[in-house]
């Protein structure tokens, strides 16, 4: 890797600033519905502590808009943590200022604190240096670690890497941006991209990325019908960006052009609406007054076989709306397909990463990303300031 890894550091008696994205699910009693993200974090923080460092964690928590929000404070994580680790995690009410000074300065070799929401402060979003000197005043390493944060500039996902140096790679950055990094420059061929999900508009530096990449995109999702009706097929009531259809179409033709097989659904499952209670009805053609919500029988059989076929997957988005049982097929039949491929497989993006872990196949995916945004944006070629900030390896 180009950047400097927590590996190659002196830890031991040394305050070190980490970076982590806890950014977890909390239900309205403020407890945690599923805790991936501080578990994935902790091969770092255990390194971190056995070689002796005194550990000060900062996250945010949802979107609080610059003000303390008791519905978003991360004292449910530092709990959580503690459970994991089997050890007490400090927690201070604040990321910066006394006592948060007082709770690092207190620490003893291998000791945990975790900071409050460091979006509780207007300053972090905006990148403001000097809210990102009072976060470095804690430290005396940055470890980032938090890769779902990285494509954001924000103060403790940039600024402070630039004024706390060395600024390093976390385990969890590392696993990431190996993963990321090989499926998008140096993959084992042929590689099986698979694209879905609401919006093209969404996906358009991804989809123009795996072109360069790709031997095959399998499309699904509602994008699909943009594509679908950019061909001139019928679309009927399928949410469609007619916007994006002549984009659509540069798209296919390029595809063309350079040899990658861009697949689009043969055929759909099409409802009245998108609603629980809606029947669903499989269809080659979508008649006016139905909706695509998922793709069809033989499109499932035929990206399964495709997904057979390849070296490299990386899947991002869901082939239908599949939060609604009548319409999970196909994003099912694409997670099993993957879970059975022998290929080096990514799955990236909120929604494929909920399908996958709803089916049971989580183990059975070489890599599971832990950043939505952060993979698509990395995956589509993208540089992330959370990275880019890091300090190289010479
Ligand atoms: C995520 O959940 O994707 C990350 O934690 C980033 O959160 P954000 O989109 O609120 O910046």
């Amino acid at each position: 890797m180009a950047k400097l890894s927590i590996r190659d550091v002196d830890l031991r008696g040394k305050r070190v600033f980490m970076r982590v994205d806890f950014n977890v699910p909390l239900d309205e009693s403020g407890k945690i519905t599923d805790d991936t993200r501080i578990r994935a974090s902790l091969p770092t923080i255990k390194l971190a502590t056995e070689r002796g460092a005194r550990l000060i964690l900062a996250s945010h928590l949802g979107r609080p808009k610059g003000k303390f929000n008791p519905k978003m404070t991360l004292r449910p994580a530092a709990v959580r943590l503690g459970e994991l680790l089997g050890k007490p995690v400090k927690f201070a009410e604040d990321c910066v200022g006394p006592e948060a000074e007082q709770a690092a300065n207190g620490l003893a070799d291998g000791d945990v604190l975790l900071l409050e929401n460091v979006r509780f402060h207007p300053e972090e979003e905006k990148n403001d240096s000097g809210f990102a000197q009072r976060l470095a005043a804690l430290g005396e390493v940055y470890v980032m670690d938090a890769f779902g944060s990285a494509h954001r500039a924000h103060a403790s996902t940039e600024a402070v890497a630039h004024l706390l140096q060395p600024a390093v790679a976390g385990l969890l950055m590392e696993r990431e941006l190996e993963y990321l990094s090989k499926a998008i420059h140096s993959p084992e061929h042929p590689v099986v991209a698979i694209v879905g999900g609401a919006k093209v508009s969404d996906k358009i530096d991804l989809l123009k990325n795996f072109l360069n990449q790709a031997d095959t995109i399998l499309v699904g999702g509602a994008m699909a019908y943009t594509f679908l009706k950019a061909q001139g097929a019928q679309t009927g009531e399928s949410r469609v960006e007619s916007e994006k259809l002549g984009l659509a179409k540069d798209l296919l033709e390029e595809a063309a052009r350079r040899n990658v097989a861009l697949k689009l659904p043969k055929d759909h499952v099409v409802a009245e609406k998108i609603d629980a209670g809606a029947a669903a009805e499989t269809v080659t053609a979508i008649p006016p007054g139905r909706m695509g919500v998922d793709i069809g029988p033989a499109t499932r059989a035929e990206y399964t076989e495709w997904i057979k076929g390849a070296k490299t997957i990386v899947w991002n988005g869901p082939m239908g709306v599949f939060e609604i049982p009548q319409f999970a097929a196909g994003t099912l039949a694409v997670a099993k397909a993957i879970a059975e491929s022998s290929a080096i497989s990514i799955v990236g993006g909120g929604d494929s990463v909920a399908a996958v872990k709803k089916a049971g196949l989580a183990d059975k995916i070489s890599h599971i990303s832990t950043g939505g945004g952060a993979s698509l944006e990395f995956l589509s070629g993208i540089k992330l300031p959370g990275v880019e900030a890091l300090t190289d390896r010479l």
